[in-house]
């Protein structure tokens, strides 16, 4: 995975049809999807349960391109060797799951992942300012974590604060939770370059539709784009 700060789009499979996993994969990345974003929840850590390294591993296959995996659960540390063996590419723990993400990021890099930190809406950009050589990928969550099809969050101040710590460092800034045609512009603008989108892109279509999947990643894209020119 060579780095680029180039705008990616990362379908989440949370707003998926949950009985074609496999197909629904298939299709957004033939129709566009530069990442697969995969929504980890264990009914603890988010008030909602999705699905663990089993079901992981079996849409593995299934990814051509990247599997960012996002953990909205705690403990992490424990189950970090499951999805490196599951064949996660990215994985993404909450600065707030516990005590210690400082040596979650290590154990992370140390499985052969790529290492991110979320950070929920109260959680300020600084609390990764002593975690910038051990990251790879921030997650600005710009919706309480646990469901899709939530309100945007406005959180493009910490983006500009972010993007300002990160400096050249190879390490993205994704955005998570209420990203659409609207919203994209913003947080592109303030600094992001991955943005995770699941009603915005799933809405309307279906494996029998997968065509409306490539529209709507299309729209979000062009719509993130512009605001890169218009910079
Ligand atoms: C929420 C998840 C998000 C969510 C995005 O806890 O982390 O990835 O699936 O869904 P939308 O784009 O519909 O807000
Ligand atoms: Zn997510």
């Amino acid at each position: 995975m060579t780095f680029s700060r180039h705008v990616k789009i990362a379908p989440s499979i949370l707003s998926a049809d949950f009985a074609n996993f496999g197909q629904e994969i298939q299709a957004i990345e033939a129709q566009g999807a530069d990442w697969v974003h995969v929504d980890v929840m264990d009914g603890h850590f988010v008030p909602n349960l999705t699905f663990g390294p089993p079901a992981v591993k079996a849409f593995r296959p299934h990814v051509n391109t990247v599997m960012d995996v996002h953990l909205m659960i705690t403990p992490v540390d424990p189950y970090i060797d499951a999805y490196a063996e599951a064949g996660a590419d990215i994985l993404t723990a909450h600065q707030e799951a516990g005590p210690h993400i400082h040596r979650t990021l290590q154990a992370i890099r140390g499985a052969g992942m790529k290492a991110g930190v979320a950070l929920n809406p109260a959680t300020p950009a600084e609390a990764i300012s002593h975690l910038l050589d051990l990251t790879d990928l921030v997650c600005v969550m710009t919706v309480n974590p646990g469901f899709g099809g939530q309100r945007f969050i406005d959180m493009t101040q910490k983006i500009r604060t972010l993007r300002e710590m990160i400096g050249d460092r190879p390490i993205h800034i994704e955005i998570d939770g209420g990203v659409d045609p609207t919203t994209a512009p913003l947080v592109v603008d303030a600094g992001a370059d991955v943005l995770v989108a699941g009603s915005a892109v799933f809405r309307g279509g279906s494996v029998d539709k997968p065509e409306v999947y490539g529209e709507n990643i299309a729209a979000i894209r062009r719509a993130a784009e512009g605001a890169r020119i218009a910079a």
